[in-house]
């Protein structure tokens, strides 16, 4: 009798287990609780927010989660992995998560309702005139393969930065000095643009920012974009000047709505030529 009870038993979590297998894993597929939601917004507000804003729509330093584009993709894969890993070349990190915590904060990243997009008051097309015009601004910024190379690509500057920082960037560019991700065999190495000065040991000086830099060796672009490779043997001084080789735009030279302009425009830079 014992013994047929046991067997029914066993019979029976056999039955049962592919079933109740299937079921956990399709609870995983559809709505989340709220408690990983909730788990998910702590852990943005500790490990995200610093840079995406405190609601996912925007920080300082980095874009809205919840605009509805985000441009290194939005299946939950493509997100995982950015948050996992990082997204080379950018200032996004690689962040030290649990899988299943970074897939909270995805979970409530998809709670969020999506904003009404802030209002961009100033014209694309008059920012574009004054950037590769008055503005001289493609002296050192390149947009899909034109202007100059001393100051960062600016291509899809609309997708990695928003509004405000891109108004402190053009009136007061030493607040924050842009980093230069040199890409590595493993990885990527970050420099930061900043102007510095040289002068070799025959005493000739020279201004530019730093292209790439190690213990022994320094490679540099001057103010006309010529590139300059010196052992540092050669030099007898090297003064990293912590600003920006970038002149501040003040409302002298760039009035608010020029400026309303220009910012049109560089959000408008999406990475896609059109
Ligand atoms: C040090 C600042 C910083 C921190 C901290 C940070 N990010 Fe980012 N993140 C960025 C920047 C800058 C970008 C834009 C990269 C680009 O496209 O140039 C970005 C991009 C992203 C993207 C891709 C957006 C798109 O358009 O496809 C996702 C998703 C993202 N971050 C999620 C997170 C999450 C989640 C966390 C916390 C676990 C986090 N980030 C922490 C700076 C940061
Ligand atoms: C003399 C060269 C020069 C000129 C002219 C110049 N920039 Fe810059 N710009 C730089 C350099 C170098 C940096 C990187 C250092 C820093 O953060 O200021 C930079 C940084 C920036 C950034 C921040 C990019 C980022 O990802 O953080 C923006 C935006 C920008 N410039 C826009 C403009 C606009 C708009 C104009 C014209 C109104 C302009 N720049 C004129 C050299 C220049």
């Amino acid at each position: 009798m014992v013994k047929l009870h046991q067997v029914a038993i066993c019979a029976l979590s056999l039955f049962l287990s592919p079933p109740l297998f299937s079921q956990a894993s399709k609870g995983g597929s559809s709505a989340p609780s709220t408690q990983s939601i909730a788990n998910g917004k702590s852990t943005f507000r500790v490990a995200c927010s610093y840079c995406h804003g405190i609601h996912a729509d925007g920080g300082f330093r980095a874009p809205s989660l919840i605009s509805g584009h985000l441009s290194h993709g939005d299946s939950d894969d493509a997100l995982l992995n950015n948050i996992l890993h990082g997204i080379p070349g950018t200032a996004m990190p690689a962040n030290d998560l649990e899988e299943s915590e970074a897939r909270e904060v995805i979970a409530y990243l998809r709670s969020l309702q999506k904003p009404a997009s802030a209002p961009i008051t100033g014209s694309p097309e008059a920012g574009r005139k004054l950037f590769f015009g008055e503005a001289y601004c493609s002296r050192c910024h390149m947009v899909f393969g034109q202007g100059g190379r001393l100051g960062p690509e600016l291509s899809r500057i609309g997708a990695s930065r928003p509004p405000e920082f891109l108004i402190e960037s053009i009136r007061n560019p030493d607040a924050e000095l842009t980093e230069r991700f040199v890409p590595l065999d493993f990885g990527s190495v970050a420099t930061t643009y900043e102007l510095v000065t040289v002068t070799t040991r025959q005493g000739t000086r020279f201004s530019g920012v730093i292209l790439n830099e190690d213990s022994f060796s320094l490679q540099f672009m001057d103010d006309r974009e010529k590139i300059h490779s010196w052992s540092k043997s050669e030099l007898q001084s090297i003064v990293h000047e912590h600003r920006s080789p970038m002149p501040a735009y003040a409302p002298q030279q760039l009035s608010d709505s020029q400026l309303n302009d220009l910012v049109a425009y560089l959000t408008s830079l999406r990475g896609d030529s059109k």
